[in-house]
């Protein structure tokens, strides 16, 4: 008899509650700061403003629409202009993202993110979280408060996107200015513009009025195909890795003191192909030989690294990051080092993610 009666409030709830709730997906908004989350002294101001202000209910409710899109809650994770995220807020990110996305009533989370390190974050996320449920990252490049703030209709785009049933499996994604970017290869090119972010190998594809059109797919490793998982990341740092970006007449105290900080890699943002003076060789092979891996990427944006091509890598040892750029080679360095010390390994992830 209870068991009938209680079958029975839950069918009179269940028709008390719009149809539309239960055919929504739901969408969790983990903010974390940035200038989507700014704040200016007036609206002219669209690049004179304070990062990492507004929290994030007030963020949804200044798009209500996101509502008809999604069942949409948010959490304030960080409150952080993103130049100055650490591993410590990194590895934070990452398991309480892994961890949300473990509840099966989840269908996707959105991260809103300052744009300065946000491929960073997106990148270490398709390396570390284990699951194929959207993840969509977002910011602004300009704060709510200025005229014709991208901040908006980007929020409402990720938030679409990350309730599409389409976006899943396509990876760790990036939504700004109506893109759909892959979180590999996406990077801010241009610092004061709407329209900053790119990648050298195209978009995934575009949102249009909150639906995803789709035109690639990503051809590297990612999140559940990843070997990295963040549930195995002990503590709240990586390996030290820093990068050396590289020039004319440049001398080698920076790599040595990178090394006596406890780098135990150090990105080369090598001029064209990577290339090494030949007055810093030494340098880098006496590293490398003292256990320092170096990886040659450029601080070129567009192309990849060749192997043996101007430089003996195989050797010296040394590793090429392949098409990422810098400051992803240092994040997947990083992760590389909490599995191997072998060059050949690590350069297979480079290959492979
Ligand atoms: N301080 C920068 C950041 O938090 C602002 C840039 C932005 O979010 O667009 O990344």
């Amino acid at each position: 008899m209870m068991k009938k009666s209680l079958s029975i409030l839950a069918l009179s709830i269940g028709l008390l509650l719009p149809l539309s709730t239960f055919a929504k997906n739901n969408v969790v908004v983990v903010a974390t700061g940035g200038t989507i989350a700014g704040a200016g002294a007036n609206s002219t101001n669209s690049a004179t403003y304070t990062a990492a202000k507004v929290p994030v209910d007030d963020l949804l409710n200044a798009v209500p629409q996101i509502q008809n899109l999604a069942n949409v809650t948010g959490v304030q994770a960080l409150q952080i202009a993103s130049e100055s995220i650490t591993d410590k807020e990194l590895i934070s990110i990452a398991r309480q993202i892994n961890d949300l996305l473990k509840k099966p009533d989840i269908n996707g989370v959105v991260i809103t993110h300052g744009t300065d390190t946000l491929e960073e974050t997106a990148f270490f996320l398709s390396l570390v979280v284990k699951s194929n449920k959207p993840i969509v990252l977002v910011g602004s490049m300009r704060p709510p408060s200025a005229l014709s703030a991208d901040g908006p209709l980007n929020l409402y785009s990720a938030v679409a996107l990350a309730a599409s049933d389409s976006a899943k499996g396509k990876g760790v994604m990036v939504l700004m200015n109506d893109s759909i970017f892959a979180a590999r290869d996406v990077s801010k090119t241009i610092n004061i513009h709407t329209n900053a972010f790119v990648s050298q190998w195209g978009a995934l594809g575009m949102m249009v009025e909150g639906k995803p059109y789709w035109f690639r797919n990503v051809a590297k490793r990612f999140n559940a195909a990843s070997e990295f998982n963040i549930e195995e990341i002990k503590g709240d740092s990586l390996p030290l890795v820093q990068i050396v970006y590289g020039s004319g007449n440049m001398v080698p105290d920076a790599y040595e003191a990178y090394a006596k900080a406890g780098a135990k890699a150090i990105i080369h943002a090598g001029t064209g192909n990577g290339s090494v003076a030949k007055y810093i060789v030494p340098t880098l092979t006496k590293l490398q030989n003292d256990g320092v891996q170096i990886i040659r990427s450029s601080r070129v944006p567009h192309g990849f690294i060749l192997r043996n091509a101007e430089q003996p890598d195989d050797k010296y040892g040394w590793v090429v990051a392949h098409d990422l750029n810098p400051q992803k080679a240092k994040l997947l360095a990083a992760l590389a080092l909490t599995k191997t010390k072998d060059p050949a390994e690590i350069q297979r992830m480079f290959w492979e993610y």
